[in-house]
């Protein structure tokens, strides 16, 4: 049976400045991408050329039946030195958040989306204790500029996984840099509270220059599987509490919380193997697990659980602000898509304040790392006329947008 929701249910499409928009050269990405040896397969280039293609993307998502599109701000355009803004970039974003309200879409705007201007990153990224301190700035500078326009704001998107894969494995440029010299236990633990001083400031500058939109993060919200012991014990493995515990503490100020889920992880072992404390990454899959273009494995149904799992750590409203699969199969994205709102369905059975679902991606794009090779798009993307096209995924996921409805 289906479950009809809310009637200000937002449904949409999320993306993020560098992985759409194209030539964001000023960005520590842009540099990494460039440098030798670093863990990534080729350059961003031109992207989805987002940066000047805005309005055909919302119109896609408005054509969709969609009603909300989540988009990033790049720090590197805005303030392209230290200190030094850049009046065109910012007027460019609120043209893009013009546009959103003109065609009847609610616009989430992430300030900060795994990318760094170079000057900053130069100094060590979220290792360099002023950085907070700049990045309050930057979102202050923001907000004045968005005003009253701007009702979703995310500071930072995944600070969990920025400290923990992209600092502590060396994935994001910073991270890389440090590795050079630290362990990476140190690099995780140094950067933890610059990042959540970072988001603290931003929020009171946009508490104050925007009194009317709600602040939060984005979480990369996982599943722990297999743990057969209490809730308060699973929380208490090392593994679990070291990944997200003090981003969770953290929300308490905040006015929602993103649930980013796209797959689960082992919190035991499944072969019977005896369970020490899993690593960050959980225990590794059995042999024969279904897995996605990304290496993932595929386990829609993990939607519920992390939702309820991080309304039981916040007790804030949620917004799914990223669920999606990485598939050079578009029916597999339909399967995925079906069953994992079916899962949110569930969560919402259980009175759990959920207020919106936000598909990752609307665009095959730039997958850091992975470059162009793992496609999460609902829409393909011409490499090189860019023209849009969308799949059949696509018109699945405006169905039930227009329905206000999952299955
Ligand atoms: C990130 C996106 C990324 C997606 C798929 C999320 O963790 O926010 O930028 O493309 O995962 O890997």
């Amino acid at each position: 049976m289906a479950l009809r929701l809310r009637d200000d249910f937002l449904w949409g499409a999320a993306t993020s400045g560098h992985q759409v928009e194209g030539g964001n050269w000023n960005s520590d990405w842009w540099e990494f991408e460039h440098a030798a040896g670093a863990p990534v397969s080729g350059p961003s280039g031109d992207a989805c050329d987002s940066y000047h293609r805005f309005e055909e993307d919302i119109q896609l998502v408005r054509d969709l039946g969609l009603n909300a599109y989540r988009f990033g701000v790049e720090w590197p355009r805005v303030e392209p030195e230290d200190g030094e803004f850049s009046i065109a970039a910012i007027d460019h974003y609120r043209r893009v958040v013009a546009t959103c309200r003109e065609r009847g879409i609610e616009p989430l705007v992430t300030f900060s989306h795994h990318t760094l201007p170079r000057w900053a990153a130069h100094r060590g990224g979220w290792l360099w204790p002023e950085l907070p301190q700049r990045f309050g700035r930057y979102a202050d500078r923001l907000s004045r500029a968005f005003g009253d326009e701007l009702r979703w704001v995310m500071t930072i998107n995944q600070p969990d996984l920025v400290a923990n894969i992209g600092y502590r494995y060396g994935q994001e440029p910073a991270g890389w840099e440090a590795l050079k010299s630290t362990d990476g236990e140190a690099v995780a633990q140094r950067c933890t509270p610059l990042l959540l001083a970072g988001h603290r400031l931003a929020r009171e500058a946009i508490r104050a220059s925007m009194p009317g939109a709600s602040v939060g993060v984005g979480l990369a919200s996982v599943e722990w599987t297999g743990f057969e012991g209490s809730e308060e014990e699973l929380e208490q493995l090392p593994a679990v509490r070291e990944w997200d515990g003090p981003f969770y503490n953290e929300t308490g100020g905040d006015d929602y919380v993103g649930v980013q889920v796209y797959t689960r992880r082992l919190a035991v072992p499944l072969d019977g193997s005896p369970a020490l404390s899993p690593g960050l990454e959980g225990y590794p899959e059995p042999p024969g697990t279904r897995l996605t273009s990304a290496g993932w494995p595929f386990h829609p149904e993990s939607l519920a659980p992390a939702v309820r799992r991080t309304a039981r750590k916040t007790g804030l409203p949620i917004l799914i602000t990223e669920n999606g699969i990485g598939t050079e199969d578009d029916a597999e994205r339909i399967e995925f898509l079906t069953r994992a709102l079916g899962s949110l369905g569930e969560a919402v059975r259980d009175g759990i304040d959920v207020r919106g679902y936000f598909h990752w991606s609307l665009l095959d794009n730039f997958e850091w790392g992975q470059g162009y090779g793992v496609r999460f798009g609902i829409a393909e993307v011409d490499r090189r006329t860019f023209a849009r096209t969308l799949k059949p995924s696509a018109h699945v996921l405006g169905g039930y947008a227009r329905r206000n409805e999952v299955p």
